[in-house]
Protein backbone atom coordinates (compact mmCIF):
# COMPACT_ATOMS: atom_id res chain seq x y z
CA UNK A 1 0.00 0.00 0.00
CA UNK A 2 1.81 3.32 -0.92
CA UNK A 3 -0.15 6.62 -0.94
CA UNK A 4 1.24 9.57 -2.68
CA UNK A 5 1.65 7.40 -5.53
CA UNK A 6 0.71 9.72 -8.28
CA UNK A 7 4.03 12.17 -8.40
CA UNK A 8 7.47 12.12 -7.61
CA UNK A 9 8.83 9.61 -4.23
CA UNK A 10 5.40 7.84 -3.88
CA UNK A 11 5.39 7.32 -7.78
CA UNK A 12 8.77 5.73 -7.99
CA UNK A 13 8.26 3.35 -5.01
CA UNK A 14 5.43 2.23 -6.94
CA UNK A 15 6.91 1.74 -9.87
CA UNK A 16 10.26 0.25 -8.53
CA UNK A 17 8.41 -2.44 -6.31
CA UNK A 18 5.80 -3.57 -9.45
CA UNK A 19 9.00 -3.99 -11.14
CA UNK A 20 10.23 -6.05 -8.37
CA UNK A 21 6.93 -8.52 -8.80
CA UNK A 22 5.43 -6.51 -6.10
CA UNK A 23 1.12 -6.10 -6.53
CA UNK A 24 0.84 -2.80 -5.32
CA UNK A 25 -2.14 -0.91 -4.67
CA UNK A 26 -1.50 2.33 -5.09
CA UNK A 27 -3.42 5.68 -3.49
CA UNK A 28 -3.63 9.41 -4.36
CA UNK A 29 -6.03 11.98 -4.29
CA UNK A 30 -5.28 12.97 -8.25
CA UNK A 31 -6.67 10.38 -10.07
CA UNK A 32 -4.88 11.65 -13.73
CA UNK A 33 -1.49 10.60 -12.22
CA UNK A 34 -2.23 6.92 -10.89
CA UNK A 35 -3.58 6.81 -14.56
CA UNK A 36 -0.38 7.50 -15.70
CA UNK A 37 1.72 5.19 -13.58
CA UNK A 38 3.92 2.27 -15.27
CA UNK A 39 3.09 -0.51 -12.82
CA UNK A 40 1.78 -3.78 -14.07
CA UNK A 41 -0.36 -5.89 -11.62
CA UNK A 42 -0.51 -2.29 -9.38
CA UNK A 43 -4.73 -1.57 -8.42
CA UNK A 44 -5.09 2.39 -7.83
CA UNK A 45 -7.53 3.69 -4.95
CA UNK A 46 -8.45 7.47 -5.39
CA UNK A 47 -8.54 8.83 -2.25
CA UNK A 48 -8.06 11.59 -0.13
CA UNK A 49 -5.83 10.58 3.20
CA UNK A 50 -6.95 13.63 5.08
CA UNK A 51 -10.74 12.23 5.24
CA UNK A 52 -11.27 9.63 8.02
CA UNK A 53 -13.77 7.58 5.56
CA UNK A 54 -10.94 7.48 2.93
CA UNK A 55 -8.77 6.33 5.96
CA UNK A 56 -10.78 3.60 6.58
CA UNK A 57 -11.54 2.41 2.86
CA UNK A 58 -7.66 2.42 2.65
CA UNK A 59 -7.14 0.41 5.42
CA UNK A 60 -10.07 -2.48 4.57
CA UNK A 61 -8.15 -2.84 1.55
CA UNK A 62 -4.69 -3.04 2.91
CA UNK A 63 -5.84 -6.28 4.80
CA UNK A 64 -2.89 -8.89 4.77
CA UNK A 65 -0.73 -6.36 2.66
CA UNK A 66 3.36 -6.31 3.15
CA UNK A 67 3.97 -2.78 3.49
CA UNK A 68 2.61 0.63 3.97
CA UNK A 69 4.52 3.66 2.46
CA UNK A 70 3.21 7.31 3.76
CA UNK A 71 4.24 9.01 1.14
CA UNK A 72 1.46 11.54 0.66
CA UNK A 73 2.32 14.97 1.89
CA UNK A 74 1.74 18.52 1.04
CA UNK A 75 3.73 21.74 1.60
CA UNK A 76 3.27 25.48 2.10
CA UNK A 77 5.17 28.42 1.83
CA UNK A 78 4.90 31.63 4.20
CA UNK A 79 6.78 34.13 6.09
CA UNK A 80 7.03 32.24 9.77
CA UNK A 81 4.63 34.94 11.17
CA UNK A 82 1.73 34.79 8.35
CA UNK A 83 1.21 31.41 9.18
CA UNK A 84 -2.73 31.23 10.04
CA UNK A 85 -4.81 28.36 12.15
CA UNK A 86 -6.21 26.99 8.49
CA UNK A 87 -2.19 26.57 7.08
CA UNK A 88 -1.53 24.20 10.27
CA UNK A 89 -4.84 21.86 10.43
CA UNK A 90 -4.48 21.70 6.57
CA UNK A 91 -0.87 20.06 6.64
CA UNK A 92 -1.05 18.59 9.68
CA UNK A 93 -4.09 16.72 8.46
CA UNK A 94 -2.00 15.04 5.38
CA UNK A 95 1.11 14.75 6.83
CA UNK A 96 0.95 13.81 10.51
CA UNK A 97 -2.67 12.51 10.77
CA UNK A 98 -2.91 10.39 8.16
CA UNK A 99 0.52 8.96 8.83
CA UNK A 100 -0.66 8.32 12.32
CA UNK A 101 -4.01 6.70 11.69
CA UNK A 102 -2.93 4.63 8.74
CA UNK A 103 0.03 2.99 10.84
CA UNK A 104 -2.59 2.70 13.60
CA UNK A 105 -5.38 1.06 10.93
CA UNK A 106 -2.81 -0.61 8.91
CA UNK A 107 0.04 -1.58 11.06
CA UNK A 108 -1.59 -4.64 12.99
CA UNK A 109 -3.26 -6.13 9.51
CA UNK A 110 0.13 -6.17 8.00
CA UNK A 111 1.68 -10.18 7.53
CA UNK A 112 4.30 -10.67 9.90
CA UNK A 113 7.85 -9.62 8.65
CA UNK A 114 6.28 -6.61 7.16
CA UNK A 115 7.38 -3.29 7.24
CA UNK A 116 5.87 0.13 7.18
CA UNK A 117 7.94 3.37 5.81
CA UNK A 118 6.63 7.56 6.91
CA UNK A 119 8.07 10.09 4.69
CA UNK A 120 9.63 12.62 6.91
CA UNK A 121 11.76 14.95 5.39
CA UNK A 122 15.37 16.52 6.47
CA UNK A 123 13.34 19.92 7.40
CA UNK A 124 12.47 17.55 10.40
CA UNK A 125 16.68 18.21 11.77
CA UNK A 126 17.58 21.63 9.98
CA UNK A 127 16.09 25.23 11.90
CA UNK A 128 17.04 27.32 8.54
CA UNK A 129 13.44 26.12 6.86
CA UNK A 130 11.45 29.00 8.10
CA UNK A 131 9.25 29.42 4.96
CA UNK A 132 7.99 26.04 5.67
CA UNK A 133 7.97 26.18 9.16
CA UNK A 134 4.58 24.05 9.56
CA UNK A 135 5.47 21.24 6.82
CA UNK A 136 8.58 21.33 8.87
CA UNK A 137 6.66 20.42 12.48
CA UNK A 138 4.83 18.06 10.86
CA UNK A 139 7.79 16.11 9.12
CA UNK A 140 9.27 16.20 12.64
CA UNK A 141 6.00 14.63 13.96
CA UNK A 142 6.40 12.07 11.50
CA UNK A 143 9.63 11.20 13.49
CA UNK A 144 7.48 10.85 16.83
CA UNK A 145 4.73 8.90 15.47
CA UNK A 146 7.23 6.39 13.53
CA UNK A 147 8.79 5.31 17.11
CA UNK A 148 6.06 4.86 18.49
CA UNK A 149 4.78 2.53 15.89
CA UNK A 150 7.60 1.03 15.95
CA UNK A 151 8.01 0.35 19.12
CA UNK A 152 3.92 -0.85 19.04
CA UNK A 153 4.10 -2.97 16.24
CA UNK A 154 8.02 -4.90 17.34
CA UNK A 155 6.65 -8.09 18.80
CA UNK A 156 4.54 -9.01 15.72
CA UNK A 157 7.14 -8.30 14.04
CA UNK A 158 6.40 -5.31 11.79
CA UNK A 159 9.05 -2.72 11.50
CA UNK A 160 8.02 1.26 10.74
CA UNK A 161 10.82 3.23 10.00
CA UNK A 162 11.13 7.02 8.60
CA UNK A 163 13.26 8.59 5.69
CA UNK A 164 14.06 11.98 6.00
CA UNK A 165 15.01 12.82 2.24
CA UNK A 166 16.74 16.46 1.47
CA UNK A 167 16.65 17.26 -1.85
CA UNK A 168 15.10 15.13 -4.53
CA UNK A 169 13.93 16.28 -8.02
CA UNK A 170 10.37 15.90 -7.78
CA UNK A 171 7.20 18.20 -8.67
CA UNK A 172 7.10 19.34 -5.18
CA UNK A 173 10.96 20.27 -5.11
CA UNK A 174 10.17 22.02 -8.18
CA UNK A 175 7.40 24.56 -6.08
CA UNK A 176 10.11 24.75 -3.39
CA UNK A 177 12.60 26.62 -5.80
CA UNK A 178 9.75 28.93 -7.16
CA UNK A 179 8.11 29.60 -4.03
CA UNK A 180 11.18 30.06 -1.28
CA UNK A 181 13.28 32.10 -4.11
CA UNK A 182 9.94 34.65 -4.25
CA UNK A 183 9.84 34.74 -0.46
CA UNK A 184 13.73 35.40 -0.20
CA UNK A 185 13.53 37.85 -2.96
CA UNK A 186 16.24 35.71 -5.13
CA UNK A 187 16.03 33.69 -8.62
CA UNK A 188 15.20 30.21 -8.71
CA UNK A 189 18.45 29.46 -10.64
CA UNK A 190 20.72 31.24 -7.86
CA UNK A 191 18.76 29.30 -4.94
CA UNK A 192 19.17 26.30 -6.73
CA UNK A 193 22.92 26.39 -7.13
CA UNK A 194 23.42 27.76 -3.45
CA UNK A 195 20.98 24.83 -2.48
CA UNK A 196 23.00 21.99 -4.35
CA UNK A 197 26.39 23.69 -2.74
CA UNK A 198 24.66 22.87 0.54
CA UNK A 199 24.86 19.08 -0.21
CA UNK A 200 28.26 17.52 -0.04
CA UNK A 201 27.85 15.52 -3.04
CA UNK A 202 26.27 18.77 -4.63
CA UNK A 203 23.34 17.46 -5.98
CA UNK A 204 19.81 16.62 -5.80
CA UNK A 205 18.67 13.13 -5.78
CA UNK A 206 16.54 11.64 -7.82
CA UNK A 207 13.04 10.27 -6.97
CA UNK A 208 14.40 6.86 -8.36
CA UNK A 209 17.09 6.78 -6.02
CA UNK A 210 14.73 7.97 -2.69
CA UNK A 211 12.46 4.68 -3.99
CA UNK A 212 15.98 2.29 -3.76
CA UNK A 213 16.35 3.16 -0.19
CA UNK A 214 12.89 3.15 0.93
CA UNK A 215 12.71 -0.26 -1.40
CA UNK A 216 15.84 -1.59 1.28
CA UNK A 217 14.10 -0.22 4.37
CA UNK A 218 11.36 -2.41 3.40
CA UNK A 219 12.84 -5.23 2.70
CA UNK A 220 15.12 -8.19 4.58
CA UNK A 221 18.11 -5.89 3.99
CA UNK A 222 17.27 -4.13 6.71
CA UNK A 223 15.64 -6.71 8.81
CA UNK A 224 17.43 -5.20 12.48
CA UNK A 225 16.61 -1.92 11.92
CA UNK A 226 13.23 0.06 13.12
CA UNK A 227 12.19 3.18 14.86
CA UNK A 228 14.83 5.06 12.84
CA UNK A 229 14.82 8.55 11.12
CA UNK A 230 17.63 8.04 8.32
CA UNK A 231 18.31 10.70 6.34
CA UNK A 232 18.89 10.52 2.47
CA UNK A 233 20.37 13.53 2.61
CA UNK A 234 23.38 13.31 0.03
CA UNK A 235 25.09 14.63 3.59
CA UNK A 236 23.17 17.77 3.95
CA UNK A 237 22.10 16.17 7.13
CA UNK A 238 24.75 13.61 8.55
CA UNK A 239 23.19 13.31 12.57
N1 LIG B 1 10.88 16.06 -2.89
C1 LIG B 1 11.61 16.28 -1.83
O1 LIG B 1 12.69 16.88 -1.93
C2 LIG B 1 11.16 15.80 -0.48
C3 LIG B 1 12.04 16.01 0.60
C4 LIG B 1 11.66 15.58 1.86
C5 LIG B 1 10.46 14.94 2.05
N2 LIG B 1 9.62 14.75 0.99
C6 LIG B 1 8.34 14.08 1.27
O2 LIG B 1 8.18 12.98 0.39
C7 LIG B 1 6.80 12.79 0.11
C8 LIG B 1 6.58 12.79 -1.38
O3 LIG B 1 6.98 14.06 -1.88
P1 LIG B 1 7.16 14.38 -3.43
O4 LIG B 1 8.32 15.30 -3.52
O5 LIG B 1 7.11 13.13 -4.20
O6 LIG B 1 5.84 15.30 -3.65
P2 LIG B 1 4.80 15.34 -4.84
O7 LIG B 1 4.03 16.60 -4.63
O8 LIG B 1 5.48 15.13 -6.14
O9 LIG B 1 3.86 14.09 -4.54
C9 LIG B 1 2.99 14.08 -3.42
C10 LIG B 1 1.77 13.27 -3.76
O10 LIG B 1 0.90 13.26 -2.62
C11 LIG B 1 -0.43 13.38 -3.09
N3 LIG B 1 -1.30 13.92 -2.06
C12 LIG B 1 -1.29 15.17 -1.53
N4 LIG B 1 -2.30 15.32 -0.68
C13 LIG B 1 -2.99 14.13 -0.67
C14 LIG B 1 -4.13 13.69 0.02
N5 LIG B 1 -4.80 14.49 0.87
N6 LIG B 1 -4.56 12.42 -0.19
C15 LIG B 1 -3.89 11.61 -1.05
N7 LIG B 1 -2.80 11.98 -1.74
C16 LIG B 1 -2.36 13.25 -1.55
C17 LIG B 1 -0.31 14.36 -4.27
O11 LIG B 1 -1.45 14.30 -5.12
C18 LIG B 1 0.97 13.87 -4.94
O12 LIG B 1 0.70 12.88 -5.91
C19 LIG B 1 6.05 13.92 0.82
O13 LIG B 1 5.57 13.46 2.06
C20 LIG B 1 7.13 14.96 1.02
O14 LIG B 1 6.85 15.79 2.12
C21 LIG B 1 9.94 15.17 -0.27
Amino acid sequence: MVTGAASGIGKAVVERLARDGVEVIAVDIAEDGLRKLDAPHSRTMVANVAEPDDRARIAAAADGADYLVNAAGIIRFKPIFEFTLQDWRDIFAVNAESTFFLCQAIGPKLRPGGAIVNLSSSSAKLASTIEVAIYAASKTTILSITRSFAYALASRPIRVNAICPGIVDTPMQDRVLDEVAHLRGTTREALNETRNRSVPLGRPSSAEECAGAIRFLLSEESSYMTGQAVNFTGGLVMW
